[in-house]
């Protein structure tokens, strides 16, 4: 079958290694699924995972990808969980020190069929399009925990998003306004600080400008780049939730700042299936859908890779096998 996917890795050319062409089908286990995918949405980690981070030679050729919308084979419309937890493990799956997400141990999603656990299957309401839904396993069900289950903001909180036009930031600016929170980011390129205007945030800085008012909470994906202006926006007592580090780790950490201030820093990785769900429910009942920039065939995979290392991103890029 067709597939994205790499046999080597390259920390410093990611691309180089990125191969479109032809992969074994799927064997699914007992417990497990066989999902036709009929669209599949690009995320940094699939970048990350084309370096060797988090993917170690001997789980090579790895198929890419961890967000998928499909067919299942009983022909239900499915949404795939990538939270892969242990068998044995019951709770909250992100906290499984053995779970993965597909495409790191298990393959993933840029195929014509992957094979995923039987609970990792959330049904697709029909309002959603197959596209649409493919976007929400990875960024936006991290924009939700970070926000509401993790940061735990409130309507009539502000909050900065740092980077505001990455497939997690739109969701981060979508989400939160929709649920009646003030929405502040910043963002490097005029026209993505007005395309984040446009997704319902409220005002759009430079990155590093000096806001009208400290915030209640910031969201960052960033890392080094907006670090230091994160912890700097804070009001005393806020919260700061990181679930990414594009630009690297930063330093000085500012842990004077921390503390001084009784900042809260908080982790956030991907979310739950509850969380999925509840996310799907949020999306029907407020009408809003994934920013979806571009949607490519899958055999073009490249193309959407290349605009996302460039950094060019206005939203999602999914792949789909019309
Ligand atoms: N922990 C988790 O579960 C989890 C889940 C999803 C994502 N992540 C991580 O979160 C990060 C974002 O993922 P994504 O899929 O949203 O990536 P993406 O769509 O490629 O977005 C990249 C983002 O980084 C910003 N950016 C890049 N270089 C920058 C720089 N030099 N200065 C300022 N901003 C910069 C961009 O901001 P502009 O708007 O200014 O261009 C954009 O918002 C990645 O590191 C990813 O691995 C983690």
């Amino acid at each position: 079958m067709l597939a994205v996917f790499c046999s080597e890795t390259d920390p410093g050319d990611p691309l180089r290694v990125l191969t479109i062409g032809d992969r074994p089908e799927p064997e699914a286990p007992d417990g497990w699924s066989t999902v036709t995918v009929r669209a599949a949405s690009l995320n940094h980690h699939d970048l990350w995972s084309l370096r060797g981070v988090g993917l170690p030679d001997d789980r090579l050729p790895m198929i890419l990808g961890c967000d998928a919308a499909g067919v299942d084979e009983d022909g239900n419309e499915v949404i795939v969980h990538s939270v892969i937890s242990d068998p044995s493990w019951s709770g909250d799956e992100t906290f499984d020190p053995k779970r993965s997400l597909l495409s790191e141990r298990h393959q993933g999603t840029f195929a014509e069929r992957v094979a995923v656990p039987r609970r990792n299957l959330v049904a697709k309401p029909a309002e959603l399009s197959f596209a649409e839904a493919a976007c929400l396993p990875t960024a936006w069900l991290t924009a939700y925990r970070m926000l509401f289950t993790r940061a735990r903001v409130v309507p009539g909180m502000t909050i900065l998003v740092q980077g505001a036009t990455g497939g997690v930031a739109t969701a981060l600016t979508v989400l939160a306004s929709a649920a009646g929170i003030r929405v502040w980011v910043t963002a490097r390129a005029a026209d993505k600080r007005q395309q984040a205007i446009e997704l319902g945030a409220e005002q759009a800085f430079e990155p590093g400008a000096q806001l009208p008012d400290r915030v209640d909470a910031v969201m960052e994906t960033v890392g080094k780049a907006t670090w230091a202006h994160s912890i700097r926006s804070l009001k005393p007592g806020g919260a700061l939730a990181v679930s990414g580090a594009t630009t690297g780790d930063p330093s000085p950490a500012e842990l004077t700042r921390i503390f001084f201030l009784q900042l809260s820093v908080i982790g956030s990785t991907m979310g739950t299936r509850d969380e999925l769900e509840r996310l799907v429910a949020l999306m029907l009942s407020r009408g809003v859908r994934p920013t979806i920039q571009h949607t490519i065939p899958l055999a073009d995979a490249r193309e959407g890779f290349e605009a996302m290392a460039g950094g060019q991103l206005l939203g999602k890029i999914v792949f789909t096998h019309d």
